[in-house]
């Protein structure tokens, strides 16, 4: 039976929780760590969401982050059409859904959020969508370099609007308090790490 503050912690990480606006200079802080995100993207009244472990920030000002997208993947398709997509960085008590959302495609699906149970919400500036429960959001629009695409997989977008729980994320800083609500670090195989102690040098 988990305990009250377990309850509280597993009720922030999965329910609709908090987002408070993070200075955009700050947005690369939020991907620093490595975390595990979820891709989202709609188009035409579709929307999708996959896991990338393979993302990074690339600049401070304006923010960019690059990310490894798969042209199998539906979110691809989904990406190209819009030229947007959002990234949401989903903590420990999500792991069931990311792993869901990483191993089937939401291509023939009538929607993927339903199928791996997570919940959508809108975006300020970009027309995919957040995904709910997760701890923090970057919304994204796509610079366009296709021969990187194609060679590569590689996605760089810059970051027009960024987003984190209060909770776990405020003025710059991480603070994480609950084991449910540490970001995920994918090893292989369905294995990951959670974000562990701050070591402060
Ligand atoms: C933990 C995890 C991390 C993943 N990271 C990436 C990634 O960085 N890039 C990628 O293209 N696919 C990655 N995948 C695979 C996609 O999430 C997977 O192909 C997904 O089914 C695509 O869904 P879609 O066709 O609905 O877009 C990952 C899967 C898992 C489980």
């Amino acid at each position: 039976m988990p305990n009250h503050h377990q309850q509280q912690a597993q009720q922030q990480a999965t329910g609709p929780n908090q987002r408070v606006a993070v200075d955009l200079t700050k947005a690369y802080r939020l991907l620093n760590h490595g975390p595990t995100v979820l891709v989202s993207a709609a188009h035409n009244g579709r929307r999708n969401v996959m896991a990338a472990a393979w993302n990074m920030p690339l600049d401070f000002n304006p923010p960019k982050v690059a990310v490894v997208i798969d042209k199998q993947t539906y979110t691809r398709t989904l990406i190209e059409a819009s030229g947007e997509f959002v990234l949401s960085v989903p903590p420990v008590a999500l792991v069931h859904q990311v792993v869901a959302a990483g191993n089937q495609t939401g291509r023939d699906a009538p929607d993927k959020f339903e199928a791996c149970g997570l919940m959508a919400a809108p975006a300020s500036m970009v027309g995919a969508p957040l995904v709910e429960g997760c701890v923090a959001w970057l919304e994204c629009k796509v610079l366009p370099e296709p021969a990187m695409a194609e060679h590569y997989d590689l996605f760089l977008a810059e970051v027009v609007a960024a987003w984190a729980d209060p909770a776990v994320f405020s003025e710059g800083r991480w603070h994480i308090a609950h084991d449910a609500q540490r970001s995920l670090h994918h090893v292989a195989g369905g294995a990951f790490f959670a974000t562990g102690q701050p070591v402060q040098a």
